[in-house]
């Protein structure tokens, strides 16, 4: 009977992801899709944006606070819905937690890379913190070492779409420019290894043409956290969803996309973890 109520208790808990800003709605938006039983809590930290400039332990720190938060909440599991913090998070962001699973968004996009292991070209772009960290580069060679990977950061992108920069004549000259860079020149594949990128996905697919193969976390993280939380069975089956959403400094631009995304009025609420 404890067992039964734990279950049911745990099932109807909500799933907690976090990020610098809009980004992390990516994949928010994708898990809601995959899993649209669940309930989501997200917390945007907009007021360190953006963590791809910040030093590991500054983006570490900022991750602690947060994850604690979305414990505090109660939540069943809890997504780094961000690529920065996902490529510094060491074992003091994941022992913040005893007993509730983190994912990060890099892992699964990993073992889908691997999964077709080749002699591939594969193109990595995200923000300095995630470039800078070498992760995807060491991640993937050490499971395919046939592969090569070529990494680039592009640190003006999610700025850029956090302004709400996209699909405009200013955003493609900044995309063309960064992809136009000689060392993606061979590649055959490319990683867009910032959840702010599946925003600009369209535009990155226009520059190539067909000639590259653009690869988008939000599924993937989608469907290896459905399961994940089905191996646990903790699928929540209840119909009536509630999503709460939270950022450390309040933009109306904000809460604009997160309407965009999920299609409801949506309240933001503003909340100061880091005191
Ligand atoms: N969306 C974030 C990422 O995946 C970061 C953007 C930033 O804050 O620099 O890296």
């Amino acid at each position: 009977m404890v067992l039964f109520l734990y279950f049911y208790i745990m099932k109807n808990s909500p799933i907690g992801i976090f990020d610098s800003g809009i980004g992390g709605l990516t994949v928010a938006h994708a898990i809601t899709n995959a899993l649209p039983n669940e309930n989501i809590i997200y917390f945007g930290d907009t007021k360190h944006l953006p963590y791809g400039e910040k030093s590991k332990e500054a983006i570490q720190s900022f991750s602690r606070k947060i994850i604690k938060f979305l414990i505090e909440k109660k939540c069943k599991t809890i997504v780094i819905a961000c690529n920065s913090a996902s490529s510094v998070a060491d074992e003091s962001v994941y022992r913040v937690s005893a007993s509730t699973p983190i994912y990060n968004v890099i892992d699964p996009v990993v073992k889908e890379v691997i999964k077709i292991c080749s002699d591939y070209n594969i193109g990595v772009i995200g923000t300095k913190a995630t470039i800078g960290s070498g992760i995807y580069e060491s991640k993937i060679k050490s499971k395919c070492s046939t592969s090569n990977v070529i990494s680039l950061a592009t640190p003006l992108l999610a700025p850029m779409i956090e302004e709400g920069f996209i699909n405009e004549k200013i955003s493609n000259t900044v995309i063309a420019n960064y992809l136009a860079n000689p060392v993606l020149k061979n590649i055959d594949h490319l990683i867009l290894a910032c959840t702010h990128y599946p925003l600009i996905h369209k535009e990155i697919d226009e520059y190539y043409n067909g000639r590259v193969f653009v690869i988008d976390s939000a599924n993937i993280v989608a469907i290896h956290i459905a399961n994940e939380l089905k191996k646990e069975n903790l699928l929540n089956y209840s119909t009536k969803t509630e999503h709460h959403f939270y950022v450390s400094n309040y933009t109306k631009s904000f809460e604009k996309c997160a309407q965009f995304f999920f299609q409801e009025n949506i309240k933001l609420e503003e909340i100061n973890l880091f005191v």
